[in-house]
Parts: structure tokens; sequence; C-alpha cells
């Protein structure tokens, strides 16, 4: 495996492997690599010529009062995950070659009001425009995201169409721990305790998936939702709705394709998630 700091080089290579007709998989993440990750570089793997990851904590997406400093980092487990699983390429900019003297950002517009959006003003601006960037250095056919931040999922689905990047999306299935809970870098924040009753994510999910099914209505499921976290000290909803697929927009119209989407702080820390019902 290559290991790649300099931006210039890594696109040189790109343009270098593309000339040779090779296919392009790209994961771009901000490391501290879990099983969540591994499932995306695998997907990569099988249907690339060569597999790019990229390691960069983006600051353009943290908000002031966010956890930039404190965002776990382990270089060195994460370079060993992605040799022992044939990435080709690591490239790891430094944060000012990938943000300095940046005077143009692009911002999504819709998808971003709603979930994390709401409550995270420039956070998606700031996803976008590392992504983009990143696509243009790494120059991927093929770009895997996890489906557990659907909403980022789907601005990059929308900024690849609305810009006509040339890159496909592949979305990748959420992976959970043995109890239901997502993988996600921010689980290790969590106490013993906290890490206890994390499982309060995936089965107030389920609590609503059930009431959609037993036919309740929007206010009455987001109510009970409320009060089944309300009955853990430790947790604190961010968010809890019920939006549809496509525009994300909070909706009571469950004859369509939707999404339960959740965020709840569990101490300090923000967990997300979320469970597409297909109506057909
Ligand atoms: O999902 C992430 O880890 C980040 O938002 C991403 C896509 C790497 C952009 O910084």
């Amino acid at each position: 495996m290559n290991i790649i700091t300099d931006i210039k080089e890594m696109q040189e290579t790109a343009i270098k492997l593309k000339k040779q007709d090779k296919s392009i998989g790209f994961v771009p993440t901000m490391g501290y690599l879990h099983i969540g990750h591994k499932e995306l570089i695998l997907n990569a793997r099988k249907t690339n010529d060569i597999v790019i990851v990229s390691i960069f904590v983006n600051p353009l997406q943290f908000g002031i009062n966010e956890d930039l400093d404190k965002y776990p980092r382990n270089i060195c487990a994460d370079t060993q995950l992605c040799e022992s699983i044939n990435v080709d390429f690591l490239f790891i900019p430094d944060t000012s070659s990938l943000t300095q003297n940046l005077l143009m950002q692009i911002q999504p517009s819709r998808l971003d009001q709603y979930l994390c959006g709401a409550s995270r003003p420039g956070h998606f601006t700031g996803v976008c425009t590392i992504v983009a960037k990143l696509f243009n250095i790494t120059l991927p056919d093929t770009a895997y995201f996890g489906k557990k931040d659907i909403q980022q999922l789907k601005i990059i689905e929308q900024m690849v169409m609305d810009l006509n990047i040339p890159v496909r999306i592949i979305p990748v299935e959420t992976v959970r721990e043995h109890d239901g809970l997502a993988y996600s870098s921010r689980n290790s924040y969590l106490t013993q305790k906290e890490r206890g009753i994390a499982t309060i994510v995936p089965d107030v999910i389920n609590l609503i998936t059930q009431q959609i099914k037993s036919h309740l209505g929007r206010e009455e499921i987001l109510n009970n939702a409320l009060t089944f976290i309300d009955n853990e000290k430790l947790a604190l909803v961010n968010y809890i709705e019920i939006v549809d697929e496509k525009t994300l927009a909070p909706t009571d119209d469950f004859k369509q394709n939707i999404v339960i989407a959740v965020a709840i702080y569990i101490g300090n820390t923000k967990l997300i998630d979320n469970r597409l019902i297909k109506y057909t």
C-alpha cells in the first residue's frame, strides 16, 4: 500500500491510473476506522482495480463548539487496517493544504434544512466542499458512503447529479454491533455506562417502526418516542423525525417511502441512526 500526503502527487497518480484504464473506487473517511468503514472499503475492493481511502478530519464540517480537537485519531491502526484489506493508496493530506485560501464552497440547498443540517449550520457545506475536492484529486469512478449518515448520502448524491460530477455514489448498509448499535467513530467517546444504554437509539427506531405498522399517527408516534427517551436520564433527544425519503422533509404520509431518523445525545456524545421503510 502506498501512503500519499501530497495533493499534487495523489492527483497525478490518479491521472496516470485513469490513462491505464484502471477503475478507481474511493472511500473518503475522517479516520479512526471501524467495521463500518471496513465494509465500505470491502465494497470498493470487490468491483474496482484500484482502491483509494482518504483520511482527513475536515475542519470545515465542524461548528465552533463541536468536537474537532477531540475527534478520535489513530493513523497507525488505520494504516494497518487498510493494508490488511488491500487498499492500494491511503491519502492523508494535511489540514492546511486542503482548506487554506479557500474562497469558494459548495452549499447544498433544501436537503440540508432538516435533521442534522438544522442544528449544524454550515456542516453540509463543509462536507460537500471537501468531498468535491477529494473527488477532483482522486478521480474515482465510484465512491462509497454509509447509509447511517442518510442525509450526507442524499446530499452527496444530489451534489454529483446537480454538478455533473462523473462519480457513481454507492450506498453501503449500516454495520451494527451485536446489540444493534450502529458502528461509529464516536462510539469510542462513550463510557461503559453510556455504552450500556446506547442501544436506546436502535430501540427507539424499532418502537417507531412498530407504531407505524400499527397505523398510529405521526404526532402520537413522535410523542411516544420522546417519552421513551425521557425515561433514560443519560439520553437527550436532538431530533426524532419521520421524513420523506426523497426530500428529507417531515411527513405524516406513511404511504410512501419514509425514513425514521434520530439523533440522540448519550451523555455528551451525539449518536445518529435511521431506518428506511419502503411502502411498496
Ligand atoms: O462521513 C465522513 O466521515 C465525512 O463526512 C466525510 C464524507 C469523509 C467528509 O469529510
